[in-house]
């Protein structure tokens, strides 16, 4: 029996796992989120936040698995992308571990850690994928070695479009409420209006003329929950468009949703449709792994150590923009077992 333990700190979730390699696989799932009372994230914020509750999230993980930290076999960490001053927190504590304790490091890209969670979690082996959430839209699928990012937002990540329209509009932050974005919240009622734009450039989406436009619409007086109602409408429409594109382009028969944005139901719903019309199989994760959190880190780490891929803990750097293409996964087709 293998024993890793995973650490999250890219963004606004400070999570640490313990993952075993014999069922049940998930051992624990400690976290702590940060959550401004206004505005956006600011790293100079997060960053001491999570230094203060390193400690005792690592003890949390530990003591729910039920194992001391001597008997985990590596320290799996996410070391990108994200914000720099959060990530050198969650690298800091899982070298200073790995160092004091004799532990071999497993580097994990958080993105890739979206995505073999939610392979895990479904059983689907060998999906086309569509990753949404504050800091990512991309639509990936494996060949060759690596994931292949098939299409991706132009400028701003959808996560981040939601975000920042309800801050501009007034309704946010907290930007989740009970599970539900404040978004679908106030979409409720909300019926189709024109003069947002809807723009697919090739394969991949874009989402700053949107925002635009529907502050702009609002600020001329049109109903809120319309606005709402018709941004969400364009924005889920757009990266399922592009998400179907994959599936017909790269013959894929399983279809996968991750990240933030995957706790929506509607959009979980309108990629069930599009799955369907194309005979592929779609499966949605449960919403409390769509979000950052240990247990995708530890799980991602897993496989990468049995297949003997550590650092030496002074090599483990942060990079803020590493993409998931960059990453090698020559275990893909091994995991899940
Ligand atoms: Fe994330």
């Amino acid at each position: 029996m293998t024993l890793i333990l995973g650490i999250e700190s890219t963004a606004h979730t400070f999570g640490v796992s313990v993952v075993s390699s014999e069922p049940p696989h998930i051992l624990s799932d400690s976290r702590r989120i940060y959550s401004p009372r206004q505005g956006g994230i600011l790293p100079r914020e997060v960053a001491p936040f999570f230094s203060n509750v390193a400690g005792e999230v690592v003890r949390e993980a530990l003591d729910e698995a039920g194992v001391g930290i001597r008997d985990v076999d590596a320290i799996a960490v996410a070391l990108g992308p994200g914000m720099g001053p959060q990530l050198r927190v969650g690298a800091s504590v899982a070298r200073a571990l790995a160092s004091y304790y004799g532990k071999p490091l497993v580097p994990v890209n958080h993105a890739v850690a979206h995505v073999e969670i939610a392979r895990f979690l479904t059983g689907l082996r060998d999906p086309i994928v569509l990753y949404v959430a504050g800091g990512n839209t991309t639509v990936v699928s494996y060949s060759e070695g690596r994931y292949r990012v098939f299409g991706e937002t132009l400028d701003i990540p959808l996560g981040n479009l939601q975000d920042t329209f309800a801050r501009e509009a007034g309704i946010g932050p907290p930007y989740v409420v009970e599970g539900k974005h404040v978004i679908d919240i106030c979409s409720e009622g909300g019926e189709f209006i024109e003069g947002m734009p809807y723009i697919v450039k090739g394969q991949d989406s874009s989402f700053s003329g949107l925002l635009t436009a529907a502050l702009r619409l609002l600020k001329k007086g049109s109903r809120l929950q319309d606005v709402c109602f018709t941004l969400r409408e364009i924005a889920y429409s757009s990266v399922v468009e592009v998400l179907e594109r994959g599936l017909a382009h790269t013959g894929k028969r399983e279809v996968l949703l991750t990240g933030g944005v995957a706790a929506s139901k509607l959009l979980n719903e309108k990629i069930e449709v599009m799955a369907k019309l194309h005979g592929a199989l779609f499966k949605p994760i449960p919403g409390k792994y769509s979000g950052d959190n240990g247990v995708m880190i530890a799980l991602t780490g897993l496989p990468a150590y049995l297949w003997g891929y550590t650092v030496e803990p002074s090599k483990a750097l942060i990079r803020q923009r590493w993409r998931i293409d960059q990453v090698d996964i020559p275990w893909y087709y091994e995991f899940p077992r």
